[in-house]
């Protein structure tokens, strides 16, 4: 049997009321969001939409998920000399966008919730440190109560990188409502999608204002009217605004978000529900926890055993794998520090170190994963849960 395994669940519910809002924005030509013919105003109808989601003052859309951590850093003025703490278990985005700002990473150890380690944040500190980017990994929240307590205490910011985790909550907050910004993304594999975008989310109104400039060319606009730089009132600012057609979808999707999680924990409780947890051990999460169920995880003693336990499904056609070949810290970009300037910016201004982090080296390699697929069926689930149990009387 073929075992549907991709992670793109917003894009299975993409249907007939995202074809209908995008003929909408078709219709009206008007496809940038402050102006046009006869503009619909989607992309502030889904800020507003978000921001009730979400439980935050406000929400600003933008290109994608990467665009919205630069914003987060900008608006908290982090830059050069700046050094922010984060896990090396994440996708290169979070830690390039970091660079784009001429601030480097410092990559900090994570704990068995492959999340990164509170304890290790606090190790970690330097006079450069300005921030902690806390990477919601795979759908699975931060402990945030211990982080906020250490950011608090050496008056650090906290960026929440919530690409994987739209919808998943800690001690009964959204994840990315919690520190200083979050940063969201609508990529394809998302939890919601409009195929590229992203967003921020905050409850402070002057981060929110300085993002929103600089994602406007550096100018500021109230609704439609014509932003500031107009009359020579600029400030340095780049072009990340979403449009109007990706709006229409991705607001669409949000109508949809309750019923892709409440599915996606369906899935994970079946499976383990009738699996044996004593043999099998899942990746724990926070107390007071809410996942997005995008996945499902298993933590073994040894390299060796998870590569047998990879090989033993994929001969049965279930995709466990690792999740990545390598951790970020690892990537050239950090190894070798690569720059596209001659004068190695930002590198030669923030001193990147470069940092171990032996647990996450150890754990990446002894966790499976597999993507619950929004298109799983329950003769799929059937057959993995009996996979499992076999794998579990084999060996
Ligand atoms: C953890 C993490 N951070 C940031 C990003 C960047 O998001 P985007 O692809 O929308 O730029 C991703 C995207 O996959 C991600 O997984």
């Amino acid at each position: 049997m073929i075992i549907p395994n991709d992670p793109f669940l917003g894009t299975h519910y993409i249907g007939k009321e995202e074809q209908k809002a995008a003929r909408e924005v078709l219709k009206s030509k008007s496809l940038f969001r402050y102006h046009g013919p006869n503009l619909l105003y989607k992309t502030d109808e889904f800020e507003k939409n978000m921001a009730k989601y979400l439980g935050v003052k406000y929400v600003l859309a933008c290109s994608n998920g990467a665009a919205a951590i630069k914003l987060a850093c900008i608006a908290n003025d982090i830059g050069p000399g700046d050094e922010v703490l984060m896990s090396p278990f994440t996708f290169i985005a979070s830690a390039s966008s970091v660079l784009a700002c001429g601030a480097v990473p410092k990559f900090v150890d994570i704990d068995e919730s492959m999340n990164i380690d509170p304890l290790q944040i606090e190790k970690n500190i330097s006079p450069q440190t300005k921030a902690i980017l806390v990477i919601h990994m795979q759908g699975q929240p931060c402990d945030m109560r211990k982080i906020m307590a250490v950011a608090k205490k050496y008056k650090l910011v906290v960026i929440e990188d919530t690409a994987q985790a739209l919808g998943s909550e800690i001690n009964g907050k959204k994840a990315g409502t919690i520190g200083n910004c979050g940063a969201f993304s609508l990529q394809a594999g998302k939890t919601i999608t409009c195929g590229e975008g992203g967003f921020l989310a905050t409850n402070n109104k002057t981060l929110y204002e300085r993002a929103k400039m600089y994602h406007d060319n550096g100018g500021y606009r109230i609704g439609c009217d014509y932003p500031t730089w107009e009359n020579g009132k600029t400030i340095f600012g780049e072009n990340f605004k979403l449009t109007e057609l990706q709006s229409a979808i991705a607001n669409e999707q949000l109508k949809k978000i309750n019923k892709i999680l409440k599915r996606q924990k369906q899935v994970y409780n079946y499976i383990t529900q009738k699996i044996d947890l004593d043999f099998y051990h899942l990746r724990p999460a926070p107390k007071h926890s809410e996942l997005v169920y995008s996945n499902i995880s298993f933590i073994f003693k040894t390299e060796q055993e998870c590569q047998k336990f990879i090989k033993y499904m994929n001969d049965r056609g279930i995709n466990f794998n690792i999740y990545c070949s390598n951790l970020i810290n690892q990537f050239d970009t950090f190894k070798y520090q690569q720059s596209w300037h001659h004068s190695h910016f930002p590198y030669n201004i923030s001193k990147y170190q470069s940092s171990k982090c032996p647990k996450a080296q150890s754990l990446f390699k002894r966790v499976a994963w597999f993507s619950l697929s929004a298109s799983l069926k329950k003769k799929h689930l059937k057959y993995i849960v009996k996979c499992l149990e076999d794998y579990k009387n084999e060996f």
